[in-house]
């Protein structure tokens, strides 16, 4: 049985009060799945308050991106060893608004995934395709390409401290959600893309799904073998809506 995982994408919302506010919402409200691993990554300037905030819950907190380097002249960037001198314990790494805004390539990404694991950070690195890649029938080659690139140099032992998040670009933020059976085939093609470098890792590997999941579309697409969970973005920032996807998982 591999871990249910339920990350919560904050993006650039929420200053500090409004992340206390929405925390202080999931915690009292009423969660009644105690089993899958819930995860909230807000911006940089909310962690060290959402980490303050979350100690000895059961509430787990990420960033939504790091630097690949560990220290120097990198302005406006940020290490894994201040992400995890916090008390950070995951970090998205590779979003599709990084590579679209911020020109991320798979290289870089890998690079980053890299910096994470050594620091002992757990990263979720996302992959997925465009709409014009899935019209012109591309998607599995063009996930394929991305997984090839993140996970490059990798073996058994970091793809077991890591998550995959498949986020078809066209369903992020757009409301159009990809059925359960076209996430379910994505999900089965890069289990097995990633069995070519180690079976064993591959079964054991959570993928979480991303794109506009919601409360009452979470069941149907959790429920497939292979998809381990989400990453939620817009919904992530209501607390009754995010504990019903909590809920589903
Ligand atoms: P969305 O975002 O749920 O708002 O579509 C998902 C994501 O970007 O991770």
């Amino acid at each position: 049985m591999r871990q249910k995982i339920v990350a919560g994408n904050w993006k650039m919302h929420c200053t500090v009060a409004e992340t206390e506010a929405l925390l202080k919402g999931l915690l009292e409200g009423k969660s009644q799945n105690d089993r899958a691993t819930v995860v909230v990554c807000p911006p940089f300037t909310s962690l060290e308050a959402a980490c303050n905030l979350l100690k000895g819950s059961h509430i787990r907190v990420g960033g939504q991106d790091m630097s690949e380097h560990p220290k120097g002249a990198f302005t406006g960037e940020v290490s894994a060893e201040m992400l995890l001198t916090l008390g950070v314990s995951f970090v998205i790494l590779g979003h599709s608004e990084r590579r679209q805004y911020h020109a991320e390539s798979d290289n870089l990404i890998n690079r980053k995934a890299k910096a994470a694991l050594s620091a002992g950070l757990t990263p979720i690195i996302c992959i997925g395709e465009t709409l014009t890649e899935r019209e012109a029938g591309q998607t599995e080659q063009v996930v394929g390409t991305q997984i090839d690139g993140v996970l490059a140099g990798f073996g058994a032992v970091e793809l077991g401290k890591l998550v995959l998040a498949y986020e078809p670009v066209w369903a992020i933020g757009t409301g159009r959600t990809a059925t359960p059976a076209m996430a379910q085939a994505v999900h089965r093609f890069i289990r097995e893309r990633v069995s070519g470098i180690n079976q064993d890792a591959a079964a054991k590997l959570p993928i979480l799904y991303g794109g506009s999941v919601k409360a009452d579309n979470a069941r149907g697409l959790f429920e497939q073998p292979d998809i381990d969970g989400g990453l939620v973005g817009g919904a992530s920032l209501k607390a009754d809506e995010f504990i019903g996807i909590i809920n589903a998982a």
